[in-house]
């Protein structure tokens, strides 16, 4: 296929930017409606509002893999997420079930800092220095080649929900783990689990190197050097500002933050945990969080017998996340119905049997 017939097939065609919000919102009920249980639309929590009113389950990324595992039924699954989401959706499900993503633009900064080519250049390095002591873990937010590199080395999946359970279970297997992409979450789960951080070294993919000064005997932790745009830009300095103008308020934020930004919060945890605390917690208690805006925005307004803030109400939202609206929505709708789909996300047969086995010891342990 030429770019020019690529760009005509994944960009938006022109007609859809000329509907109003309301006419697209019918058009989308409609389809809905007449597809029934054919049609399956996940949407990650951090989506617009006006994307996810129509998702069927709205969860975080464990939970739709979860959700889109056990789902057998839906011919058609419309992804309202990121691209490795979609491509785990695909992995997940059976062969007479397609996967879309409503928009082709719509990927992950972090997954994007690991490709499979560095990630097989890393593996005899990290071997030679260390010898066969290390388990790779993947976070969910990578490639599924990359989750095919761990599953064939003995390793697993991990998301934020469970990063924890995973760590702690890696370390039954091997005497040191290997964390793409996120080295926050990596880090944050580890020291968490009682590793000390000069244990754990960074990994610079540029470079092809380990970046550390410690004898490589004392290293448990292996940290490839990515992380998420969006919340590395909370910074300990918004906290501080936090503690000053709104003494009483609680300061809650996503592991994919960095370490001194956990260390100085009151609490951390996914985006499933930061949800169950503010659900749980009492009225008028005052909440500073520091995860995507969107999800901030709907914690805002479903909770307004609590003061909540973001931690940076300057921050940008997850700019790819926002990729996906009621335009790209309907578009995806459309096109399905009219037996011409676009955007299906599909893995190969090789891959999915290998980034599998790292996805079902994570499901296995979820
Ligand atoms: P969760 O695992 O919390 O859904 O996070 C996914 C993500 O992309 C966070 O930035
Ligand atoms: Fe990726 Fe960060 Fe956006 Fe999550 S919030 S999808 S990790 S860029």
């Amino acid at each position: 296929m030429s770019i020019s017939e690529l760009l005509q097939t994944t960009t938006l065609p022109e007609k859809y930017r000329h509907l109003s919000v309301e006419e697209m919102e019918r058009q989308i009920r409609a389809i809905k409606d007449a597809l029934g249980d054919e049609l399956f639309i996940p949407g990650h929590h951090y989506q617009k509002d006006e994307v996810i009113q129509f998702a069927d389950v709205a969860g975080d990324s464990l939970q739709l893999a979860q959700l889109c595992e056990k789902n057998t039924k839906a011919k058609h699954i419309v992804f309202c997420g990121v691209h490795f989401m979609a491509e785990t959706a695909d992995m997940l499900t059976t062969d007479h079930q397609a996967v879309y993503l409503p928009d082709m633009r719509a990927g992950c900064s972090m997954a994007d800092m690991a490709d499979i080519y560095q990630t097989e250049a890393a593996w005899p390095v990290l071997q030679q220095i260390f010898g066969d002591t290390i388990l790779p873990l993947t976070y969910v937010n990578s490639t599924a080649a990359i989750k095919a590199f761990v599953g064939k080395n003995g390793g697993a999946c991990v998301t934020s929900s469970n990063a924890k359970k995973m760590v702690a279970w890696a370390f039954t297997q091997k005497k040191r783990i290997f964390f793409l992409p996120d080295q926050h979450l990596g880090r944050n789960t580890a020291f968490d689990l009682g590793i000390p951080l000069d244990a754990m070294a960074v990994w610079n993919p540029q470079t092809n190197s380990l970046e550390t000064d410690q004898d490589p005997e004392n290293i448990r932790v292996i940290l490839w050097k990515g992380h998420c745009s969006v919340h590395e830009g909370f910074s300990v300095a918004q906290i501080e500002h936090v503690r000053k103008t709104h003494p009483t308020m609680r300061v809650i934020v996503h592991p994919e933050c960095s370490r001194e930004v956990v260390a100085a919060s009151d609490d951390a945890g996914s985006t499933k945990y930061i949800i169950d605390q503010i659900e749980a917690a009492p009225a008028n208690t005052q909440w500073a969080i520091g995860t995507e805006m969107n999800l901030v925005n709907r914690l805002i307004a479903e909770h307004p017998d609590k003061k909540i803030i973001s931690l940076n109400p300057y921050m940008c939202p997850c700019l790819t996340m926002n990729r996906i609206d009621l335009a790209h929505l309907l578009w995806s709708l459309d096109s399905i119905v009219a037996g011409t789909p676009q955007n299906q996300i599909t893995v190969d047969a090789k891959t999915t049997q290998d980034a599998k086995l790292a996805l079902t010891r994570m499901l296995e342990r979820a």
